[in-house]
């Protein structure tokens, strides 16, 4: 059986206590770097998740039969996350999926931003279809280093539009900033962060 854990946006508070339970009960525990350095004990044995998922699916394999094991994912697991991969080749009777607090509910808490209606998507390895995406009035994106709010802001001033961008960096961390960024102002760098675009007309 694997568990795969939804850890929240990082910092531990935000850990359900079915994921506690599940990473207290794990031998084996696999997650980035990160979430290793955060969520491990000295009773696991730690495989590190990185882009080789060729190498974890035949290592999980191998052990799956005979370990607890734990796959901690970011936010929830099913919302732009591992979970979905894990879904398409594991059985669900091999799967066991906990949810946990995505960036983008962590964020949203934050600014008390009702999510009805809002569109969820993710920059993650696609160039976003920008002429769509903006033609909703409230947009939530997990990013990545290629497409990120500066690149989000150049989309919006392009088409001569007006938004106001809301971005969560280090949700949830010590070190967490929230900007509320009209896109003439928004920075080219940026920690790892969730973005809502916002039509508030
Ligand atoms: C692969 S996606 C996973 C999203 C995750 N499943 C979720 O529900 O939040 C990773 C992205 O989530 C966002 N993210 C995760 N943790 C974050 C944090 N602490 N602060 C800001 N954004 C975060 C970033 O956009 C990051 O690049």
């Amino acid at each position: 059986m694997i568990t795969v854990v939804g850890v929240g946006p990082g910092d531990a508070q935000y850990l359900t206590c079915e994921a506690q339970v599940a990473i207290a009960a794990a031998d084996l525990l696999v997650g980035s770097a990160r979430h290793i350095a955060t969520f491990a004990c000295p009773q696991h044995k730690t495989h590190l998740l990185d882009a080789d998922l060729a190498g974890l699916l035949a290592w999980l394999r191998r052990r799956l039969d005979k370990h607890h094991i734990v796959v901690l994912a970011s936010g929830d697991p099913l919302l732009y996350g591992i979970g979905k991969w894990l879904a398409v080749h594991f059985a669900p009777q091999e799967l066991r999926i906990i949810p946990g607090i995505s960036a983008i509910q962590y964020l949203c808490a934050q600014i008390a931003l009702d999510m009805n209606d809002i569109y969820l998507t993710s920059s993650h390895g696609r160039t976003p279809d920008f002429d769509w995406l903006l033609q909703h009035d409230k947009v939530a994106m997990v990013t990545d280093a290629i497409t990120g709010p500066w690149a989000i802001a150049q989309a919006i001033m392009q088409r001569g539009l007006r938004r106001n961008l809301i971005i969560g960096e280090n949700l949830s961390l010590p070190t967490e900033r929230i900007h509320r960024l009209q896109p003439a102002a928004v920075a080219q760098r940026y920690d790892i962060n969730a973005v809502v675009i916002l039509n508030e007309r």
